[in-house]
């Protein structure tokens, strides 16, 4: 197989990476908060009833925004269940999951587990049941000095400095037909544009991300946007757009080759972002939350059966699915430039890098790539020219073996290289060359691979897929070569003058 070439120039930069699009994101479903994050019957409770495994866990990923408290639970939850004495919290019948929510854990706990992990706080209003006043009520109590009724009601809950909540999503998915509250799209910009107002008006520093086409097989996928846009104006700082991916008729070339089509659903997306933004004569752009993604497909248990804390969508993930990890964030990386938030869906238990068996804990395949890349994320990402064979996929079109990204740090000392060798069978030879840079040394180089695609860690052989030291690196001052295996995700962090 003959070599693939990477050349870059640092004056081709795409756009400083945001590191929001390292987020995260917690919804009340299944077991994600209960026996995930939040567990004070675990021997590993801390204080607050947080589960120090996890956070020590989620604190290896260094993530940014976490979302919170849905997902499609956010469409029908009424925030006030969720403060206040535990003792005097209700218990709600929750639809979107059919299950049992006793409210346990609610905003105040949130932000405190934001605090203590360091994650910019993301709340997702409800317009699915809620009205836009609720919404606005909401901000109030986050963000307000005490003084005022729910900016008060939080201070004689043990808070009296506001939180800073910077982020707010109007609503999730509102353009699903299984979303509480569903309308179309005229009638969800109404909606959307009455709460923003409020919302802005009680705090104006904050940004508003509203509800864009929840996957590209939406029948009003790009009208439902433009509509929206169109309507909320200036109001909409960004819009959302979710997509899950999965390998279900087995053809793994196909499944690498994905990463086209998410490349594609952000160009579509910025695209529609562009036109409104043409059609206002406006200042105002809007840029893209991407704010659920991952691999799903494999289990598709939703239905709580009116149970707390029920095993929903615990999905396991393989060396395939961890390489399509890779992919999405390689094509977040490369269109940095209007990709400004990304949150991984979701962060333990429901189809999640982590998982919880009792007071056990597993790092799933998917854990890595995330860690690798977010812990070299800072810089701008540069333009990649890649010289080298390829294939065509099934249904994704035409790829090189080699899926990439690259980020130039500040200082313009140090180039990360992100690396995904899709050749099922064969190495991958790469020459990496820096324009007006000559390579000193390799500071570290990371490789994820395993014994086949499938390969999973499990509780009882969890070091199946985890990051080695990649040890085919070599470096001259014109360029760096290295090999990686076939189905291999590689993280290189070179220094450069
Ligand atoms: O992440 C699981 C669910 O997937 C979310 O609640 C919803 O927004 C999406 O359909």
């Amino acid at each position: 197989m003959s070599p693939t070439t990477l050349t870059l120039h640092p004056s081709y930069p795409i756009a400083p990476v945001d590191p929001r699009i390292f987020g995260g994101f917690l919804e009340h479903m299944g077991r994600a908060v209960y026996e995930g994050v939040y567990d004070p019957t675990s021997r590993h409770a801390d204080d607050d009833g947080t589960r120090t495994d996890v956070l020590n866990a989620l604190r290896r990923l260094d993530m940014t925004a976490m979302r919170y408290p849905g997902g499609n639970f956010a469409s029908g939850y009424h925030w006030m269940d969720g403060i206040g004495p535990k003792n005097q919290r209700p218990t709600v019948r929750e639809l979107a999951w059919q299950s049992l929510e006793p409210n346990q854990f609610g905003t105040d706990e949130y932000l405190a587990l934001c605090r203590k992990m360091g994650w910019t706080p993301m709340l997702t209003v409800n317009l699915g049941t809620g009205t836009p006043e609720e919404a606005r009520n909401w901000v109030e109590y986050c963000n307000c000095p005490p003084g005022t009724r729910y900016a008060d009601l939080r201070a004689a809950n043990g808070h009296p400095t506001p939180y800073a909540v910077p982020l707010w999503c109007l609503g999730n998915e509102m353009d699903g037909p299984w979303q509480l509250g569903h309308v179309p799209a005229d009638q969800y910009a109404i909606r959307a544009q009455q709460a923003a107002k409020m919302m802005k008006d009680t705090d104006k520093s904050i940004e508003l991300v509203a509800c864009g086409s929840c996957g590209v097989g939406m029948s009003t996928y790009m009208d439902w946007d433009r509509q929206v846009l169109e309507y909320l104006g200036d109001y909409a700082d960004y819009i959302s757009l979710h997509r899950y991916v999965g390998n279900p008729h087995n053809d793994t070339a196909d499944y690498l080759a994905l990463t086209n089509a998410i490349d594609r659903q952000i160009e579509e997306m910025d695209a529609v972002c562009r036109f409104v933004q043409a059609k206002r004569r406006s200042k105002k752009r809007a840029y893209l939350c991407f704010d659920e993604w991952n691999v799903w497909y494999k289990n598709m248990q939703m239905d709580g059966e009116g149970k707390f804390a029920p095993h929903l969508i615990e999905e396991v993930y393989n060396l395939e699915d961890a390489l399509v990890v890779a992919g999405f964030l390689n094509s977040f990386i490369r269109h940095a430039d209007v990709v400004k938030i990304a949150n991984i869906a979701q962060i333990v238990n429901i189809i999640a890098p982590l998982l919880t068996r009792g007071d056990d804990l597993l790092v799933q395949s998917i854990f890595y790539p995330f860690a690798m890349m977010s812990t070299r994320r800072t810089g701008t990402a540069l333009r990649v020219a890649v010289d080298g064979p390829g294939y065509e996929s099934a249904t994704n079109g035409y790829v090189p073996y080699l899926d990439t990204s690259a980020i130039l740090d500040p200082a313009g000392h140090r180039l990360h290289v992100f690396l995904t060798n899709r050749n099922l069978t064969d190495p991958a030879e790469v020459q990496i060359t820096l324009a007006g840079h000559t390579f000193t040394t390799c500071e570290s180089a990371d490789l994820l691979t395993g014994p086949d695609a499938k390969a999973a860690n499990t509780f009882e052989t969890p070091n199946v897929i985890v990051p080695r030291p990649l040890d085919t690196v070599r470096v001259t001052p014109a360029q760096t070569t290295c090999t990686l295996p076939p189905l291999s995700f590689a993280a290189l962090t070179l220094q450069i003058q």
